[in-house]
C-alpha cells in the first residue's frame, strides 16, 4: 500500500509539471488583453479599442490568426524578432516577452482560429 502511494504521488507531480509546461490559452489572452490591445482588436469585445494611430494598421488576431502563413513558428519569429527589417517608424516595437509569455499569447492568437 504504501508502495503505491509512492508511486501514486510521484505520477501526480510528473502529471503537474507536464501541464505546468503546456502554453496556457487563458493567460495569453489576458496578457494579450494588456500587452497587445492598446494596438489591436485583441478580441471584438475587449474594454476599450486599439488607440494606435501609425501609418501601418495593427491587423486584428483574429486576422492574423486566419492567415494562411500564420504558424505556432511564424508568431515565434515575429515575436522575438526586433523587426530590424522594417524600417519605418509606426511599425510594432519588439514587445519584449519572455518565452512563456510569447508561448501563451500564440497559444491564445491559434486558438481564435475558426478551421482546425
Ligand atoms: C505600439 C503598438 C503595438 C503593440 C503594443 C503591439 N503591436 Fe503587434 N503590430 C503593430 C503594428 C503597427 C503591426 C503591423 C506592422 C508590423 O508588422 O510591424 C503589428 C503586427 C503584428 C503581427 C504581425 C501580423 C501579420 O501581419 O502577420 C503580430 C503577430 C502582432 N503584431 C502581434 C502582437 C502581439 C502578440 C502583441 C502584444 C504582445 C502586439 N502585437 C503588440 C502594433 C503593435
Amino acid at each position: 500500500m504504501r508502495r503505491f502511494l509512492v508511486g501514486a504521488a510521484f505520477f501526480a507531480l510528473c502529471t503537474a509539471t507536464v501541464v505546468a509546461q503546456e502554453a496556457d490559452t487563458a493567460t495569453g489572452r489576458i496578457l494579450a488583453l494588456k500587452i497587445c490591445a492598446a494596438c489591436h482588436v485583441v478580441m471584438p469585445a475587449q474594454e476599450s479599442p486599439p488607440s494606435f494611430k501609425g501609418p501601418l494598421q495593427p491587423p486584428s488576431f483574429q486576422d492574423i490568426a486566419d492567415k494562411p502563413t500564420t504558424t505556432a513558428q511564424s508568431l515565434q519569429v515575429f515575436l522575438s524578432s526586433t523587426h530590424s527589417s522594417i524600417k519605418l517608424s509606426g511599425t510594432m516595437p519588439n514587445p519584449e516577452l519572455n518565452a512563456r509569455e510569447t508561448r501563451d499569447i500564440i497559444s491564445f492568437i491559434l486558438s481564435l482560429r475558426a478551421r482546425p
